[in-house]
């Protein structure tokens, strides 16, 4: 068995290999004079389960290309089977056509990786608004995790919100909303959200109130941080007090994390799907699981 890290997730693919008590392999990644990738593997895959770790984000076209040329090369060079792990699967947003003429790129994505001979999939928290089941973009097996768990163990464990009311930012969240609160031993609710631009995102609360209550806010993607600044102000109208948010993909666009502390929030947490200042709980053990379930 062996586990590979593409170049967004080289740091990832270390600790999931040590966790699991294997060297990671090696790549060779550069470029030629003409700006072309060069990608060569080091390690010899010839028969083996190799478990490939390439995150897509801010780079999605690079990246994406990466694992295309990786997984090519290591069908090729006879490994017997390539699992993708997939923390961060970029283009999920645009799962649908939302204006005449506009490409379904993450239908395209999917059939990319399907392409390269990948044999199986597993993402961590994919967007899937419109779509629900990654069934319908993948015909390979595809799993989708949630860090959600981790998360909440991790807030669970710094301690610091009395009793509180976990808020989903929108109805996709309430699947998070409920992991949260099921392990902080609370309730949650979920707000109504209406995306009005790129950056532009209007939100309503629905039943719960925040009055006096600590909040922990949670949500997949924090991209321009608008969603989360939003629900911040609604709930700081109903007179919260401590307002945490956690989320799984720290995308985080420039200026996003300024204008969410600026909110007065205390503290934001992340996962390492996306490396970035507030990446606080790794996914490696979610990973290393899934990889020795799997057999690679
Ligand atoms: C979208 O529905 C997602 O679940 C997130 O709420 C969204 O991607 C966050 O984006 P932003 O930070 O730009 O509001």
């Amino acid at each position: 068995m062996l586990v590979i890290g593409g170049s967004s997730a080289e740091s990832l693919a270390s600790k999931v290999a040590e966790s699991l008590g294997i060297k990671a392999g090696a790549l060779e990644i550069r470029r030629f004079p003409d700006g072309e990738k060069y990608l060569r593997i080091l390690s010899e895959v010839k028969g083996e389960n190799v478990a490939v770790i390439q995150s897509i984000h801010h780079t999605p076209d690079e990246l994406l290309f990466e694992y295309l040329l990786l997984t090519d090369a290591l069908k090729d060079l006879g490994a017997k089977k390539v699992t993708a792990f997939v923390p961060y699967f970029a283009y999920a947003r645009q799962d649908e056509r939302f204006k005449a003429g506009e490409a379904l790129s993450f239908r395209t994505v999917g059939k990319l990786i399907e392409s390269v001979g990948t044999d199986e999939i597993y993402t961590i928290d994919m967007h899937q608004h419109r779509v629900v089941k990654s069934s319908e973009v993948f015909k390979i097996p595809s799993h989708n995790l949630s860090a959600m768990p981790l998360l909440a163990a991790y807030v669970e464990k710094l301690g610091n919100l009395e009793k509180p009311l976990v808020i989903g930012p929108d109805a996709e969240a309430e699947q998070w909303a409920k992991i949260a609160a099921e392990r902080l031993h609370t309730d949650y609710d979920i707000f109504e959200k209406k995306r009005l631009g790129d950056a532009n995102v209007q939100v309503r609360p629905r039943r719960a109130s925040a009055s006096g209550r600590d909040v922990l806010i949670v949500d997949d993607i924090i991209s321009t941080g608008g969603t989360i600044v939003e629900a911040v102000k609604i709930l700081q109208s109903q007179g919260a007090r401590r307002i945490q948010v956690a989320c799984t993909h720290p995308i985080l666009a420039p200026g996003a994390l300024a204008k969410i502390y600026d909110t007065g929030v205390q503290d934001v947490i992340g996962t390492d799907t996306v490396p970035s200042p507030i990446s606080l709980v790794s996914v490696a053990p979610l990973i290393a699981e899934n990889v020795k379930r799997n057999g690679g």
